[in-house]
């Protein structure tokens, strides 16, 4: 087996633990669904037969491998370490997402569950869930938050068409958490039947290690396609993180070599000092049990959950996935954090410089590169992982840039 029998030191107990954080904090109810998840899990890992039916469908339906681009460029422009972009915009629904609901749709197809609950908050991942619960004959209700929709409407239109149920969530900020909340509750009552595809490497366990697992497709195709065109390790690998899927999805199959730093973006929002104006958990988050899991979290001294912001709707939740925080405290991946600005001149940059639209989520991890790259010696790699495409942030980047343009058309056409 090539994906699925790979482990780390840094990986959890058997009580789902990275350190002190993670484990299973769930509602009774639903431990029998989450024991029966980890025991298919476990069967999963040593199946080749799953195995082969994962790589038949991530090559033939989702497109991979996904490319890892030279941008040279942006290289020439930072003058520093070679910039390589891994591509997951690429991918059929445009993000990282499919990786983990493909994995997962097989997942619940062996258990016998014939409806599948999503929450969403870019909406990315409401419509790869969609997209599986379409292929694979199941049906799927998504979760998600009042704003989010009003920031991303194309997603809610495809999920529809996609034979989705989208229910809006109007609690609390209306936002990922919130929608997470709701997945639960429908979860609860309707655990015979339904499987929840949770979103990221976060909940109770054993989603994290789960959609971890699923992820670590992407550092496995890096680790080969950068052997062929350098013969070498990348120096340092550079991932936006809110859950952490895409980030873990990139960083994993490099845990154990040491010479690769890892950096972690968070969303820095209008500035990581203006308290509920960002979700950089590492600033001023604390530890807490939420939605099912031990990890850091943004909230008050009540242990109420706090307001956070990010001009990207896929990087606002106010906790961080648990491996991530536990490799933060024995210093294996650093932290950083951009703000909504330095998210769009990253946008702007990498769409003028290298002709790719990189999703308002991915352009925070490009942020970092530009701060990284003119730093580094010329003969130093970094792969920065492009999670997904822009198309979905069409309305938030014509506002951001004052688009009159746009603006004019969105009127006409709602007249
Ligand atoms: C394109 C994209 N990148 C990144 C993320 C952040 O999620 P994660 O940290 O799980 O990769 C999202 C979430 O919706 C997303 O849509």
């Amino acid at each position: 087996m090539k994906l699925f029998n790979f482990k780390t030191k840094y990986d959890a107990d058997n009580s789902g633990h990275f350190g002190i954080y993670g484990g299973r904090y769930a509602p009774e109810m639903l431990i029998p669904a989450l024991e029966q998840l980890e025991r298919e899990y476990v069967a999963i890992k040593k199946d080749p037969a799953f195995e082969k039916e994962f790589f038949y469908y991530l090559k033939t339906y989702v497109g991979r491998p996904s490319p890892l681009y030279f941008a040279q460029n942006l290289t020439k422009k930072l003058g520093g370490a070679k910039i390589y972009m891994k591509n997951e915009g690429l991918n059929h629904t445009g993000a990282h997402k499919i990786n983990h609901c493909l994995g997962q749709a097989l997942l619940a197809k062996r258990m016998k569950k014939k409806r599948l609950i999503a929450e969403t908050g870019a909406g990315q991942h409401g419509v790869a869930a969609a997209t599986v619960a379409a292929r694979f004959g199941f049906d799927c209700t998504v979760y998600m938050g009042e704003e989010d929709i009003k920031r991303q409407r194309p997603n809610v239109f495809w999920m529809q068409r996609l034979g989705a149920k989208v229910i809006p969530v109007m609690e609390g900020s209306r936002t990922l958490k919130d929608a997470v909340n709701a997945a639960l509750k429908d979860w609860i009552t309707n655990v015979k039947d339904s499987h929840y595809l949770l979103g990221s490497t976060l909940g109770p366990h054993p989603f994290p290690s789960l959609n971890r697992d699923f992820q670590q497709i992407v550092g496995y195709e890096v680790r080969n396609q950068l052997q062929e065109l350098e013969g070498k390790l990348p120096d340092m690998l550079i991932a936006c993180v809110s859950g952490g899927s895409n980030a873990l999805g990139l960083f994993y199959r490099f845990l154990e070599d040491e010479s690769v730093r890892m950096i972690g973006v968070e969303a820095g929002g209008e500035g990581v000092s203006k308290k509920g104006r960002h979700a950089s958990r590492f600033a001023g988050g604390t530890l807490g049990v939420v939605q099912g899991y031990k990890t850091i979290f943004l909230q008050d001294k009540e242990g109420n959950i706090a307001q956070t912001h990010s001009i990207s709707a896929g990087l606002d939740y106010p906790g961080i996935g648990p491996q991530f925080a536990y490799l933060k405290d024995v210093g294996r991946v650093e932290f950083s954090s951009a703000t909504d600005k330095e998210a769009l001149r990253a946008f702007n940059l990498t769409v003028k410089c290298e002709g790719i639209l990189p999703a308002l989520e991915s352009s925070h991890a490009i942020a970092e590169v530009i701060k990284q790259a003119p730093k580094l010696s010329k003969d130093t790699i970094i792969v920065v992982n492009i999670s997904g495409r822009a198309d979905k942030d069409i309305f938030i980047v014509a506002e951001a840039l004052g688009d009159k343009e746009w603006d004019k058309f969105i009127k006409e056409k709602s007249k």
